[in-house]
């Protein structure tokens, strides 16, 4: 099959032949302080920036210039707790007014432009507003997974030095109550900064009680019905709107840098072109606001778009049922629905001939975005089948936070194919190639690769460390930016990703880091080295296991150190890890310089091909460990 894609490859090439041309055209869908004259400063990395003359104020851009277009009251956000029943909406002009008022809060504790706001929240509508309000200020904020434990989140406090960190009482999961204040407490602690000011918003249920645990409290509600409201202050289109941190392959998480001007073009590009959605539109990320897909495609890509976000705090499952999503969609007639692939698995898991979709009419929902993970083609023919729309997989990262390949549904819709993302996003000069940068053929695997400059909204930048970002991402090849991705290209262009090349595993649609669990298990004392690998589980994608090596003398029983591994793992990173299984092993495969051979280890345990590397040291190791590895 041919691409008869005129508009889409136009655009594309335009975007790669004339990027000045293609981005100052994009950039008139914003609302600019100061337009910028100018697409890209043609500097080198970490220096090169996009719209660099131009000024705004992405919230004042999400908010108030819906209303100036006189669509106030239309709704722009609609949260919909599954775990509290509940259900709210705010028009445009009720969440600007909530947003402005809150960036008063946020001025009278000391936040300027340029500061940071560290958000540490579930699902709940006030994450997003102290996002926005942030925004407003020109500050930056950096927000946190509920999931992860205090010396993650202190790690953070520590790299983005915050001046108020925004919090509240609990999140809700399941059969639990997550009690934030004692992790914040405890961070704080870790951090050395146990008198930073925390704004609370105050959830009913929670046992802690910030003033028993010394926390300098702000509440949210008296602080809020006191404030003055602030108006949007422009920054610079290179000025910083947020920091997210995200997994690298060793144990400290990269501070990924999202500018104000390229993001707010890159996003309102995507609504439109990607997505296909315009303002009124209902659009639903079931997703969180601790991932890069909940910063772009719960809050700013919809609101920017002038189009009403749903923001839903729930399961794809359990809360009550695998009808959850359905009930959703019925109700506030969503004609759009991002999610993760792993949610799609555990509904059919629950119900396979979906008969819960029954009791619901989802007529509204026209299109089902995945990404987050590979979009297997299992999942991909049921959830077509069952809800008989396209099922629109895409691929990106939190370094470039939008599609890099996807499918072009606002623009011109692609034929689908299953088990590829599509096709290169405008902007994306991507390439397939080997170990030695060259490009391969047709149909071969290799590194995914973008060539430089990366399109408007991609990270300009780690926080703080430049180095760290050329180290990670640039120095391997001469003007690409490496993705860290294996995948391929067929003759139709079709981008086939196939799984990472480095120590980040994708679990549940979270993206983890190995380094990171494999410095905590080796913390344990009984332990003298491990391998932790992501292995492939039929729900979530992959699983990460531990190979542990145990210091001699040790008495402890496999059954034991388990579960104290699994406990520390949970402890110190945190529930979202999901860590669950330790297994003791007598040695771990080594090249002779030392390198724990996790590639083959992975490769035995998934039971695809695999070459052990001719430089193992010895290769009896292997042999000992296909038994554990894959286990009859
Ligand atoms: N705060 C605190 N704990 C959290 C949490 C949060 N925000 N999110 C998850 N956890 C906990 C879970 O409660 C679970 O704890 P447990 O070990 O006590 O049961 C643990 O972390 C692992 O969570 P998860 O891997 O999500 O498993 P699950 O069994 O709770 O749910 C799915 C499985 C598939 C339903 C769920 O993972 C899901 O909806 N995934 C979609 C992922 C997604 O949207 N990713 C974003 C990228 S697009
Ligand atoms: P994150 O930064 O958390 O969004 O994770 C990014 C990583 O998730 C990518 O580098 C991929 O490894 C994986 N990923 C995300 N979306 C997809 C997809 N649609 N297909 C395959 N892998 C994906």
């Amino acid at each position: 099959m041919a691409l008869d894609a005129v508009s889409y490859r136009d655009e594309y090439q335009r975007s790669i032949s004339d990027p000045e041309g293609f981005w100052l055209e994009a950039a008139t869908a914003v609302d600019w302080a100061v337009a910028p004259r100018q697409a890209h400063n043609g500097e080198q990395p970490p220096h090169g920036r996009w719209f660099a003359d131009g000024e705004l104020n992405t919230c004042y851009n999400a908010l108030d210039r819906h209303i100036a277009a006189g669509r106030g009251d239309l709704p722009a956000l609609i949260h919909d707790s599954a775990m509290t029943g509940t259900q709210r909406v705010y028009t445009y002009a009720e969440l600007t007014d909530q947003v402005a008022r809150f960036a008063g809060v946020l001025r009278a504790q000391g936040v300027g432009k340029g500061d940071r706001v560290l958000i540490y929240m579930p699902m709940i509508p006030e994450a997003a507003i102290a996002m926005l309000a942030t925004a407003r200020l020109g500050a930056i904020h950096s927000v946190v997974f509920g999931g992860f434990a205090a010396s993650e989140l202190a790690v953070r406090i520590q790299d983005a030095a915050p001046t108020v960190v925004v919090t509240t009482s609990g999140g809700l999961e399941p059969h639990r109550l997550v009690e934030y204040l004692p992790t914040v407490h405890e961070a704080l602690g870790k951090a050395g900064v146990p008198e930073l000011p925390v704004v609370i918003k105050h959830r009913d249920g929670f046992a802690a009680d910030p003033a028993a645990l010394g926390l300098n409290a702000v509440d949210w509600e008296s602080a809020l019905a006191a404030a003055e409201p602030a108006a949007p202050v422009p920054v610079k289109a290179s000025d910083p709107l947020y920091i997210l941190y995200t997994s690298g392959t060793t144990g400290a998480p990269k501070g990924v840098v999202r500018d104000n001007g390229g993001h707010a073009v890159a996003l309102l590009w995507t609504m439109k072109n990607h997505y296909n959605i315009a303002p009124g539109d209902v659009w639903w990320t079931a997703s969180d606001v601790g991932w890069v897909v909940g910063h772009s495609y719960i809050v700013y890509g919809p609101l920017l778009a002038g189009a009403t976000t749903l923001m839903y705090e729930g399961k794809p499952v359990g809360t009550p049922d695998a009808g959850a999503f359905w009930r959703v969609i019925e109700q506030h007639k969503v004609k759009a629905l991002f999610t993760a692939p792993t949610a799609l698995r555990a509904i059919r898991k629950m119900d396979p001939e979906a008969e819960l979709l029954k009791k619901y009419h989802v007529g509204s929902l026209e299109t089902l975005f995945t990404a987050g993970e590979r979009l297997d083609s299992d999942t991909y023919h049921w959830a077509g089948k069952v809800l008989g729309v396209p099922v629109v997989d895409h691929w990106w990262q939190t370094e470039t936070g939008w599609p890099i390949v996807g499918n072009p549904r606002g623009l011109e819709p692609l034929p689908l194919k299953a088990g590829s993302p599509t096709v290169p996003m405008p902007g994306f000069d991507l390439r397939i190639v080997d170990g030695m940068g060259v490009d391969v053929a047709v149909g071969e695997e290799g590194n995914i690769v973008l060539g430089l400059p990366l399109p408007p909204g991609t990270l300009p930048t780690l926080w703080n460390d430049d180095q760290r970002f050329i180290d990670s991402y640039l120095s391997a090849f001469e003007g690409f930016y490496v993705t860290g991705d294996s995948g391929y290209q067929d003759e139709d262009g079709y981008v086939f990703v196939m799984g990472r090349t480095d120590d980040v595993i994708n679990v549940a649609g979270h993206r983890l880091s190995t380094g990171a669990i494999e410095q905590v298990i080796g913390t344990h004392p009984a332990v003298a080295e491990c391998a932790v690998i992501g292995i492939a589980d039929v729900l979530k994608g992959q699983k990460a296991v531990g190979y542990v090596v145990l210091k001699s003398g040790v008495s402890l029983s496999p059954e034991d150190l388990q579960k104290e591994l699994v406990a520390l793992v949970r402890r110190e990173i945190g529930p979202v890890a999901d860590f669950k299984s330790a297994v003791v092993v007598e040695a771990l495969p080594k090249t002779r310089s030392g390198k724990i051979l996790r590639k083959t280890m992975r490769q035995i345990a998934d039971g695809v091909d695999y070459v052990v590397p001719s430089t193992i040291e010895d290769s009896s190791v292997i042999d000992a460990l296909m038994p554990v590895l894959r286990p009859s």
